[in-house]
């Protein structure tokens, strides 16, 4: 039997489901029972049926499915995948701007811990943050953790006042308009599709910019046959698979996560069969953390 063909046996016997983030590797994503970008994998995991959940991605993603889940197992194949930009905002930060600010919304992107998430009013992804903060009846937003997204919205929602925190993913924050402009030079047939995790004079130079599924449904859906892609290099199993004709370029060597590169399909079989590194978050933290999310689901509508 093949490591894949164990893995789903194990799923049945367990009554498992998978689901990966389209940034882990692409044997693992072809496993998996559902695989998405983070707001389509938080809406997945609010209809499953299944009682065991294993999440191939990273602590925010398994975190955020057991706040919605409370009553099922969610299990991480590597207990120490985790988004280094979910830790770049300190709870004082957050009470600082409220007490400057009384009416400010804390509007929280969903890497985040699930700390942060309880001091917050409304989660976001990527795919849903402008439309989000532009429904907020508050005129003031502190948008955390991540700079570049919450300046992307900024410039998106002027109506608003947005406060922004100084977190960055260091995969997104790394790449430069020089290289960005040199990969430019090399293809100059190729639109850019950029992550808003990135830098805004990157943003700038983009044909497109959106969620990593936005990313992925771009490219398939126009005819232009070239791309340079402003993520981390995860989607290009997809990319490749929908569009098998069509060429994808990134932009520097560096857009690799680290972090979710850490999922393999062997953790994935050891995790069914030992049912080891479950999630657990404290009864008091999931239901203050619940709010913000359940919040997300309702306004992304
Ligand atoms: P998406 O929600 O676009 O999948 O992004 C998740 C992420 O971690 C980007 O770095
Ligand atoms: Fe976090 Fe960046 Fe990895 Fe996304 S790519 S999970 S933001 S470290």
């Amino acid at each position: 039997m093949t490591l894949a063909e164990e893995i789903t046996k194990l799923k049945q016997e367990k009554n498992a489901v998978i689901l990966a983030h389209y940034y882990v590797p692409g044997d693992v994503q072809e496993i998996a029972d559902y695989v998405g970008d983070s707001f389509y994998l938080s809406k997945v995991a609010t209809k499953l049926e299944n009682q065991t959940i294993i999440f191939a991605g990273v602590e925010f993603m398994g975190e955020s499915a057991k706040i919605l889940n409370p009553e099922k197992r969610v299990f991480m194949p590597d207990a120490t995948a985790d988004c280094p930009m979910a830790h770049m905002i300190e709870i004082k930060d957050i009470e600082k701007v409220r007490a400057e600010y009384p009416d400010v919304a804390v509007v929280c992107y969903i890497n985040s811990t699930a700390e942060t998430k309880t001091y917050s009013d409304v989660c976001v992804t990527s795919s849903n943050a402008v439309k989000i903060v532009k429904k907020l009846p508050n005129k003031n937003i502190f948008f955390i953790p991540d700079q570049h997204l919450g300046s992307y919205v900024a410039e998106q929602v002027p109506e608003k006042n947005v406060i922004l925190n100084p977190g960055y993913c260091p995969r997104h924050h790394a790449i430069t308009v020089d290289a960005v402009r040199a990969a430019k030079n090399e293809h100059p047939q190729a639109k850019l599709l950029a992550h808003p995790e990135c830098p805004k004079e990157v943003l700038e130079e983009a044909d497109y910019i959106g969620s990593t599924s936005g990313i992925i449904d771009y490219a398939t859906m126009h005819d232009d046959q070239e791309y340079i892609i402003g993520t981390v290099k995860g989607v290009f199993h997809e990319l490749q698979k929908k569009n098998p004709n069509k060429r994808f370029y990134t932009i520097s060597g560096g857009q690799v996560c680290l972090n979710m590169e850490k999922v393999t399909l062997e953790k994935v079989k050891m995790c069914l069969e030992t049912e080891c590194n479950e999630v657990f978050v404290s009864e008091e933290v999931r239901r203050k953390a619940m709010a913000p999310l359940t919040r997300m689901l309702e306004m992304a509508k």
